[in-house]
């Protein structure tokens, strides 16, 4: 591995010093070493430990004492305990979607509303100036080739793109092998179509993303729930028991930073679960939208990089990195499916906006890209610990949840008096969108639990939600 540059130790130190209060090795309210101490001991510069220290401390994991020095934050994230969930033995269902669905995305959307339940990025914090400055650019002559249709499986030169960005992650992906798609919602539906028929039956993690059931629901399939760890993704001990016991025509799953999880499933389960799904012949469609949203060193594997069969299909889109109006996703299908995949794209929608897939091949080629997800990266992973810290002061002290390793949600446990949907109302009174638990699940579970966003910058009105949000299930346990 090379040496980090000189302008990124710093980075390197404040990441290593991270790591020691989160694993609970530096205890809450702790000295830290003096700048001049840790100077001498790292043969770092006094201004690298200096810059360390004031990183960490942008991140709420210290603070500085005048004429003290730095100590650890006093409230103890390492104490926080992961989340648990009862296995209730999976059963192929039909969908039954929540009623609360539809009110629970008008409050995502409502823009008064101070969005802890919108799990997209906030535009703050996208390219909105450089995509500025590309359409400004714009000749007529351009702007002539943009009205008309794009091929239907997408622009060459936005797919060189996504092929180019594939190394070191994918073996061997070309142009040819990825087809643009309206969002990840399109490559998951498109998949879903490819595959499956009415009153077949698909696997999906218990919790899920609700829009998943939302589309399962149109698509007349039926879900076999399985459980699914915080920390390690979809348990694959009841996934095989599942396939020993039920016809199961695909697996529908989020590997990386699930949501509403934000669970990440080690090499080790990918490979495994893989091997199982490869010998069963089953499907999976994995839904890869928020790996780029990594904050340790790499981006984590898709499922497909373990696949010897042709049988994982991989979905993603820009919506969380880049701009989800834009709606420029992606499918790697693998060739088994590709060519119904193809015929049902341009049957459907043709094609996807030739102006929108100019916009984003016009950024990604202009290197700006790589930039862009280092600055976003460590946005949302100091909001993600800014969040996690204001959760921990305010919530009552049984309150579980996992320090997220990615993403830009955090999924909360309560103690089992508190039923979130009355929490969530209150929460609406006060112009407060959540996510209730009950709306990830097909059978009803979840009562408990909330999913709340880091996804906008961590401001006061931000850190005031979440002690009114804190106070709202305080009240919940005396109703
Ligand atoms: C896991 C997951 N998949 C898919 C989507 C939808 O993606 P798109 O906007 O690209 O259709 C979301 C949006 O929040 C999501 O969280």
């Amino acid at each position: 591995m090379s040496k980090p540059k000189q302008g990124f130790r710093y980075k390197e130190l404040a990441g290593e010093i991270e790591r020691k209060i989160l694993d609970g090795t530096y205890r809450p309210g702790e000295k830290l070493l003096s700048i001049r101490k840790l100077h001498k001991q790292s043969n770092l510069s006094i201004s690298t430990v200096y810059k360390a220290y004031v990183e960490l401390e942008t991140m709420g994991l210290v603070e500085a004492r005048p004429k003290s020095g730095y100590f650890v934050n006093p409230v103890a994230l390492q104490q926080l305990k992961v989340p648990v969930h009862k296995k209730q033995p999976p059963i192929p269902q039909k969908v039954s979607l929540s009623s609360m669905i539809n009110s629970v995305v008008s409050a995502i959307n409502n823009p008064g509303f101070l969005p802890l339940g919108n799990t997209a990025v906030d535009t703050e914090l996208l390219p909105s100036k450089h995509f500025f400055r590309i359409l400004k650019d714009l000749s007529l002559k351009d702007v002539k080739s943009m009205i008309s249709y794009s091929l239907s499986e997408g622009d060459l030169e936005l797919r060189r793109q996504l092929a180019l960005r594939t190394l070191g992650v994918l073996k061997a992906i070309t142009p040819e092998d990825i087809i643009i798609t309206n969002g990840c919602t399109e490559a998951v539906a498109l998949a879903l179509l490819a595959i499956s028929q009415p009153g077949d039956t698909i696997a999906i993690e218990t919790p899920t993303n609700f829009s998943f059931l939302q589309l399962l629901k149109e698509l007349g399939v039926l879900v076999m729930e399985v459980p699914t760890d915080p920390r390690h993704g979809v348990d694959i001990k009841e996934l095989e028991n599942v396939l020993r016991r039920n016809r199961i025509k695909a697996c529908l799953f989020m590997p990386n930073f699930h949501n509403p999880l934000g669970a990440i499933m080690p090499n080790d389960n990918k490979r495994h679960l893989v091997r199982l799904l490869n010998r069963y012949e089953i499907p999976v469609i994995e839904d890869d939208i928020s790996a780029e949203l990594y904050f340790e060193e790499h981006r984590p594997i898709p499922l497909k990089a373990f696949d010897e069969r042709d049988l994982v299909l991989t979905c993603s889109s820009f919506s969380k990195t880049l701009a989800a109006g834009l709606r420029i996703g992606w499918i790697i299908p693998g060739n088994r499916f590709k060519g119904k995949i193809q015929r049902l794209k341009a049957g459907m929608t043709v094609s996807t906006s030739t102006l929108n897939q100019y916009l984003v091949t016009r950024f990604l080629a202009s290197g700006a890209y790589e930039r862009h997800m280092r600055s976003l990266r460590t946005a949302l992973k100091k909001q993600a610990i800014r969040t996690t810290l204001a959760v921990k002061e305010h919530f009552p002290p049984d309150t579980r949840l996992a320090v997220p390793r990615g993403g830009s949600f955090l999924w909360i446990q309560l103690n089992q008096k508190v039923d979130t949907v009355k929490v969530y109302r209150k929460a609406l009174e006060h112009n407060i969108s959540i996510i209730p638990g009950v709306v990830c699940s097909n059978s009803g579970q979840f009562k408990n639990y909330i999913q709340i966003s880091y996804g906008a910058p961590f401001t006061p009105r931000m850190e005031q939600g979440i002690k009114t949000l804190g106070q709202l299930i305080f009240d919940a346990y005396d109703r």
